[in-house]
């Protein structure tokens, strides 16, 4: 990527993508009912841009009207996203590995098909690596798992590792916002830049990851192996350390359990237990999990 603004969260780098994107388009044709292609079961944020291209009505319904424009396709179908494209599309956005919609990876051929898609009919595909990016999927951005390069990024979450920052970034030729488009008082603050730069050293100094790559196997054959042992557990999916276990059981309980023996899990859309740990954990952290695990699960 080229071009970088700092905002102050994942939210903030969603809307400013949607800014972009549509602006993109502006610049060619003038025309102002532009729409883009969200998907379904999707999660951006909670701000009326962001929730707009959030495909889940729970969230979106008690807020509407949303944004106009947007037009939402079944994940991993490129079919579905083809047949909502129009001369009005002007971009498509996307999670390469969908987080809060319950852990679903996107298909080699899903993520090819968009970047041929958007070539053909230049829109620009945006990658929301707010929670699947920096580090999580053993790959420094998950989009990098399908040997593609997005036209626009969203970042946040471990960016700032606690500390209050997100980023969308773009190529050159995509640079579509100029000074005045868009702007944040806070955004690229001296004091949340540099807790950004220390994550990037950390980065480097921990080799994470080669790390995540290592641990994240190492979690993904122990979550295989507790999929054979337990009925309860219908499917396990995920890349690196961003891996989920869908449950036949009220997800609730297992988690309530859990807690008690101390350990922290949380749930994502779909009955399912989401594993999302810190970056530097080691193999024998995911064996106290997975043994504390077992217990709640018998
Ligand atoms: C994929 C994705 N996009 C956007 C967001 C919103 O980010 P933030 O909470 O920093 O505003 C989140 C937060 O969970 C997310 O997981």
């Amino acid at each position: 990527m080229d071009r970088v603004f700092f905002t102050n969260s994942g939210t903030e780098a969603i809307e400013g993508a949607i800014k972009l994107v549509r602006k993109y388009a502006y610049n060619k044709d003038g025309r102002t009912d532009h729409e883009i292609i969200a998907m379904k079961h999707s999660f951006h944020g909670r701000s009326m841009g962001a929730l707009s291209v959030t495909g889940n009505d729970a969230y979106q319904a008690p807020f509407k009207p949303l944004i106009g424009g947007v037009r939402f396709a079944e994940y991993n179908n490129l079919e579905s996203v083809k047949s909502l494209i129009t001369d009005r599309t002007c971009g498509i956005i996307l999670e390469a590995l969908q987080g809060e919609g319950g852990i679903y990876p996107a298909s080699n051929e899903f993520m090819q098909g968009l970047r041929a898609l958007c070539d053909e009919h230049d829109i620009l595909l945006v990658c929301d690596e707010i929670q699947c990016g920096m580090g999580r999927t053993g790959n420094m951005f998950c989009y990098q798992s399908y040997d593609i390069v997005p036209d626009v990024v969203c970042v946040a979450k471990a960016l700032g590792n606690g500390l209050p920052i997100g980023a969308f970034l773009c190529r050159e030729e995509c640079a579509a916002l100029v000074p005045g488009d868009h702007g944040s008082t806070y955004g690229g603050n001296p004091l949340v830049c540099a807790a950004a730069n220390a994550v990037m050293d950390q980065f480097e100094e921990l080799n994470l990851t080669a790390h995540v790559k290592e641990v994240g196997a190492y979690l993904y054959e122990q979550l295989e192996q507790l999929t054979a042992k337990f009925d309860c557990i219908k499917d396990h999916r995920g890349i690196g350390l961003m891996q989920g276990i869908e449950l036949t059981i009220p997800v609730g309980d297992v988690i309530k359990k859990a807690q008690k023996e101390g350990l922290i899990i949380i749930s994502a859309s779909g009955n399912v237990i989401r594993f999302v740990p810190p970056l530097v954990i080691e193999k024998k952290h995911v064996d106290e999990m997975i043994a504390k695990l077992k217990k709640c699960l018998q």
